[in-house]
Parts: structure tokens; C-alpha cells; sequence
């Protein structure tokens, strides 16, 4: 596996430049090391965080449905997934695809080299039969590079409202990567959440537990470790948005002090104001008319979209023109 992206350059490189803006910010794929990766799986837990219980009632309530166009094609396939995480959605597809002893190769994209492993090994063990080829590189990059094109049709996997990490023009330029990624009768499903009640999407950032808390301070403390700062975890506070009109959920974190934050890998000295923040990470929403949007930008035509009871969640079915 290829383990370009953990190095320490890109870290120190991204903290650099996060910090040093106006506002500041930091990246929040770095959210996903090993703590964090442990603090996402008690996010998808928590009742609060409806996305994943959603996403997993239309998969396991519409996977034939879902994968019935790939099927028509009578071919074998890849199955490419763009952070694949733990793959417990996944695994809905990948046993159906099995039993139906379908000839296809699972290609699952992660940017955590430890998210990669243990699915590995999970599949290894529940799917034997399955040909996995991990790959451990962001979206874009695994999209540029397609090592996967062999010229068998491709299903394109983008779950789990991943996209919504990105702001509207990072998402369109995601999709324009989809649309260079992909070729003519390839499919691709991706995940959104949906527009719905502010007050049930900001409790979903916003648990009682305060695990969604623990997860962006991991990013201090993340800094701290292999960065060899002294970020005070405790004078920060974790606050996050939501915007109805841009569909914008957005954290952030708060210093409650002025204070002077040194990181010692980059041989510099952060300033804070009093109540300045930290932007880490955007969970945008979306209403169906813009994802459709997305579609026609991307050269896509919609086939179908699936919704969960609720109309909470959307897993949109696309294909190249
Ligand atoms: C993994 C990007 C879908 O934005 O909802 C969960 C990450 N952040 N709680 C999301 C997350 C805070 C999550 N995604």
C-alpha cells in the first residue's frame, strides 16, 4: 500500500498552512487515525448520529434494486468504494454480489492505512471468496490515477455523505474528477444527506455523550503528538452549526482565551485571540434538486434515487452518458 499521504510532510505541510489563514483552519480527513477512527465508529453509534442507521435501511431494504443496472450489464465488474471505512454498509452488497456468484473485483479507497487493514481482515474472514484490492489514497488522487481501469464497466461507491465533507466548489470539482474518473456506461452511487429539521441535523453534531466533541479535539491532540505542540485541549470549545439556507453544518473550535500555541515540527508560534476559532470540518446538506445538479455537472444521468422511510438520507444511483 502506498503510504504517501500519512507522511509527516503533508501533515505539518496542511497544519501549516491551516493555521496560518485567516480564519484558521484545519483539514478534517486528518480527523482519521487510529483514535479517531475508534471515535467514529461510537459517532455511528450514538442516537443522535441518524446518517448511518439510514444509509444501512436503504442498502439492506434496496440493494437489489440498487445494483440491478450493474447486473444488466452481464459482465464482470469493478466495484470501486471512495472511503470505504469499516465497510459494514458495504458488506450488504458484497454478500449479495457473492451469493449471486457474481464475477466482480472490490477496489475499497481509504485515505486511513488502519481503516484499510482491519477491513482487510474482516472481509478476509466473513467474504473469503472475495477479491479485495485496497487502495490507500484520497478520492482525488485514486481518481486521477484509476488503477483500477481495465476496461470492465465500473460501480462507483461514494457512501456515508462523504461528499458532504466539501464545500460546495470542492464537491463540484469531486464530481469533475468522477467525470475525468469514469467512462461511458459506468455507474456510480453516492451518499447524501438531506435537508431536513436544523434542530435533528445540529443534535447529530452535537451529542449528549460528547463523543462528536472528543473526536474534533482529537485533532488538537493529534497535533500535539506528532507535531510536538502544546495545544490546551481544555480551553477549547467544540461548536458546531447549521445553516438552513446553504445546507452547511459547520464545527468548529473555539479558544475561550487569548492565548500562544507552539508547534514544535514547524518551529513556529500560534497566536489565538480571545474567542477566535478553528473552522474544521463542513457536513453539507443537500435537497435532491442539487444533487441532481451535481449529476448533469459530472456528464451523469440520474437513474434512480433511494431514500430511506423518513426521507432522511438519499443513496443516488448515476450513470455516464
Ligand atoms: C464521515 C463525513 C459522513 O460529516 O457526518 C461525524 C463525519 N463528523 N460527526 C459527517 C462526522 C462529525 C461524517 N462523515
Amino acid at each position: 500500500m502506498n503510504a504517501k499521504n500519512t507522511d509527516f510532510g503533508t501533515f505539518a505541510q496542511d497544519v501549516m498552512l491551516g493555521l496560518n489563514s485567516t480564519p484558521k483552519t484545519l483539514p478534517s480527513k486528518y480527523f482519521y487515525d487510529a483514535k479517531g477512527d475508534k471515535l467514529f465508529q461510537q459517532i455511528m453509534a450514538l442516537p443522535e448520529y441518524y446518517l448511518t442507521r439510514k444509509e444501512y435501511e436503504i442498502l439492506e431494504g434496496q440493494h437489489e434494486q440498487i445494483l440491478a443496472p450493474i447486473l444488466e450489464q452481464d459482465q464482470p465488474f469493478n466495484l470501486v468504494e471512495l472511503g470505504a471505512g469499516d465497510g459494514m454498509k458495504t458488506k450488504i452488497l458484497l454478500r449479495y454480489l457473492t451469493q449471486k456468484r457474481v464475477e466482480f473485483t472490490y477496489y475499497p479507497v481509504d485515505f486511513s492505512g488502519s481503516v484499510l487493514e482491519g477491513l482487510e481482515d474482516s472481509l478476509a474472514k466473513e467474504l473469503p471468496e472475495l477479491a479485495v484490492n485496497p487502495i490507500q489514497d484520497t478520492y482525488r488522487d485514486s481518481l486521477k490515477k484509476q488503477i483500477w481501469e481495465d476496461g470492465r464497466p465500473n460501480l462507483i461507491l461514494f457512501l456515508g455523505a462523504n461528499l458532504g465533507n466539501f464545500g460546495v466548489e470542492e464537491a463540484k470539482n469531486i464530481i469533475d474528477h468522477l467525470r475525468v474518473g469514469t467512462k461511458r456506461g459506468d455507474l456510480v452511487l453516492l451518499g447524501f444527506d438531506l435537508k431536513k429539521n436544523p434542530q435533528t441535523i445540529l443534535d447529530a453534531y452535537h451529542d449528549e455523550q460528547g463523543v462528536t466533541r472528543e473526536f474534533n479535539m482529537n485533532l488538537l491532540d493529534r497535533i500535539n503528538r506528532e507535531l510536538n505542540a502544546d495545544f490546551d485541549r481544555d480551553s477549547f470549545v467544540h461548536w458546531p452549526t447549521y445553516n438552513p439556507v446553504s445546507g452547511e453544518c459547520r464545527s468548529y473550535l473555539v479558544s475561550q482565551k487569548s492565548q500562544i500555541v507552539t508547534i514544535g515540527a514547524l518551529n513556529q508560534k500560534f497566536e489565538f485571540e480571545a474567542y477566535e476559532s478553528i473552522f474544521t470540518e463542513i457536513s453539507k446538506k443537500y435537497s435532491l434538486s442539487e444533487i441532481s445538479q451535481l449529476a448533469s455537472l459530472g456528464g451523469f444521468h440520474v437513474e434512480e434515487n433511494f431514500t430511506d422511510s423518513e426521507g432522511y438520507f438519499a443513496d443516488v444511483l448515476w450513470k455516464k452518458h
